[in-house]
């Protein structure tokens, strides 16, 4: 073979992504005996799913004390829906809610080590927003256990893993996705991967914010990638902060903490989330305890510097180091400070998209051959603000609900044209040479700062159109600054400087796409609060934003929610 010969790779169903998502939509298109291949841009134990801490959602048949009535998956979508502020689709919130216990049973089975109640039965841990302790773990390194799970079944069955390649492109070929181009990191080749049906399960775009709980790796590739190709995002602006990332790294200091019985304390030790959800208190969901800590900072009542503490020491130490240790290191290592013996000083930090490609209930996007689940769809089972334990439930069933309807509609697809990834090959090989050949300009280190402090200060945990406004002008500078943008390093392998350059170039979409969302909903709903809008309007946005890519720009449109079972009240914790 001619070594500068295109490499194509020829499979069934081509899932970009390797984390929880991914893997599990590998097992089921094994399961149905077709040929899948995972391609990820970090081996898959990197995925940020590793580090999801506190735990898994499911109504099991627990009951918290003698007389109780147990759980249900009817409860379970109640608070998801009352958390999400009325903007989740209920059949989907339904539907994730039904399948929880089997997925946590199924996750069991597969070999996962849930934390045990003395019965022996899956322990589970209150969280916020939830009128029951649903919330499943282990201890509180649950995502790290539930990954390592998932990988060894896929490498026991030798499903292909594309370890470290970065996607660059779709392929689109006669209005249909047929799978992507992707450099191999560690060669710099770039490779056609042809596929008839192409899943996208790349997670969230928390690193578009400074201040993150999320992996460097979080960069929203895969929003950017559908985006490009012509699917449509939906509920961009809703982001969620959550309440409790370490002050000065922003790691994830897990809501299991208090689920457990930790308390926020302000500057004048003062429990101050009494003032702000009476009956919720700690365990209100995150907008509630987010806004709550932004303002006791915002007036004064916050440590210098910009953070309040979260005090565990009355759990005691043997509970500490049972149910918490893996913050119980991070405070120690990052912070310098010991749960068992100190407060731990904690501020909001992003951590989660609730937006992303707008999906249906089976997960497929408006580009026929194109799917997405995980983070980095939208097929809304969260709506304005998500619950705590919700993700990465979300991540694993429709991991496998949205492989199995990839099976369902396989036979609609051809086997795609070899032609089509060849060329596209080929005309990202001559981008990446062109970006490699550039000089001068800016440095994208600089352009990326300024994005997170752009984006960070001006569509935060609180808004207005002012702000916003001056943000949007802001994005839309930087994304000709990085027109600019050249690289110091112009080899083609290893250069990780290229991977940051391609993945700041999706990222400038995405921040204009959250901008011009978070403008035209001129209300405040879940995690999206104006100052200048400050009720929610369910007149005119009990509705799904949709952002499109057309000639003239990003258009931004609105598509009413799929109600059901619960009718829109007020929210009250
Ligand atoms: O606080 C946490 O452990 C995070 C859980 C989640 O985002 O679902």
């Amino acid at each position: 073979m001619n070594v500068d010969e295109p490499v194509i790779h020829t499979h069934d169903v081509l899932i970009i992504g390797g984390g929880l998502t991914g893997l599990r939509a590998a097992l089921s298109v094994f399961y149905a005996g077709l040929d899948g291949a995972v391609l990820s841009k970090v081996h898959p134990l990197r995925s940020h799913s590793v580090a999801a801490q506190g735990g898994m959602n499911a109504s099991l048949a627990n009951v918290p004390g003698e007389g109780s009535v147990p759980d249900s998956w009817e409860m379970h979508a109640y608070d998801t829906v009352k958390g999400s502020d009325y903007l989740a689709d209920q059949d989907a919130v339904a539907l994730m809610c039904r399948e929880a216990s089997a997925t946590v049973r199924e996750l069991e089975h597969m070999g996962m080590v849930w934390s045990r109640l003395d019965s022996g039965r899956i322990a589970q841990r209150p969280f916020g927003g939830a009128g029951f302790p649903r919330t499943c773990y282990a201890a509180d390194r649950t995502g790290h256990n539930a990954l390592h799970t998932l990988y060894q079944q896929v490498i026991a069955r030798q499903i292909p893993v594309y370890e470290e390649f970065f996607a660059t492109s779709l392929i689109v070929a006669d209005g249909r996705c047929t799978g992507c181009t992707a450099i191999e990191i560690m060669t710099g080749k770039m490779h056609g991967f042809s596929a008839r049906a192409t899943l996208l399960a790349t997670g969230g775009f928390g690193r578009v914010y400074s201040r993150s709980t999320n992996a460097l790796i979080n960069t929203g590739d895969g929003q950017a990638l559908a985006f490009v190709a012509g699917a449509p995002l939906k509920d961009m602006e809703f982001v969620q902060f959550h309440p409790t990332s370490l002050f000065g790294t922003n790691i994830l200091i897990t809501e299991g903490a208090r689920g457990e019985g930790g308390m926020l304390l302000n500057r004048e030790g003062e429990r101050f989330m009494e003032r702000y959800a009476p009956e919720s208190l700690d365990l209100a969901p995150r907008d509630v305890v987010a806004r709550a800590i932004e303002t006791e900072i915002a007036e004064g009542r916050g440590f210098e510097g910009g953070y309040v503490h979260l005090d565990l020491r009355h759990l005691g130490a043997d509970r500490i180091r049972e149910r918490l240790p893996g913050i119980r290191q991070i405070a120690i290592d990052f912070a310098g400070v010991d749960p068992i013996e100190e407060p731990v000083p904690i501020q909001p930090g992003q951590h989660y998209a609730m937006g992303g490609i707008d999906v249906g209930l089976d997960g497929a996007a408006s580009l026929p051959g194109l799917y997405a689940a995980g983070e980095c769809a939208c097929i809304s089972v969260h709506g304005a603000n998500r619950l705590g334990g919700n993700s990465l439930l979300e991540t694993v069933v429709f991991g496998r609900l949205v492989a199995d309807a990839i099976v369902r509609d396989l036979p609609q697809y051809t086997v795609p044209q070899g032609d089509d990834a060849e060329r596209a090959v080929s005309r990202e090989d001559r981008r990446i040479d062109d970006i490699l050949k550039k000089r001068g300009g800016e440095k994208a280190f600089s352009v990326k700062k300024e994005l997170k402090d752009i984006m960070f200060s001006r569509f935060g945990i609180f808004r207005n159109a002012g702000d916003m406004e001056a943000g949007l002008t802001a994005i839309t500078r930087l994304q000709d600054r990085f027109r600019t943008v050249s690289l110091s390093n112009s080899e083609r392998g290893v250069n990780q400087a290229l991977v940051r350059y391609l993945e700041l170039e999706g990222m400038l979409i995405l921040a204009e796409v959250v901008a011009r969302g978070a403008l035209a909903r001129k209300e405040s709903r879940g995690s999206h609060t104006r100052a200048d809008y400050p009720k929610r309007d369910d007149d005119r946005f009990l509705a799904h934003t949709i952002a499109s890519m057309s000639e003239r720009g990003i258009e931004i449109s609105f598509r009413p929610v799929s109600l059901g079972m619960f009718s829109p009240k007020e929210r009250a914790y």
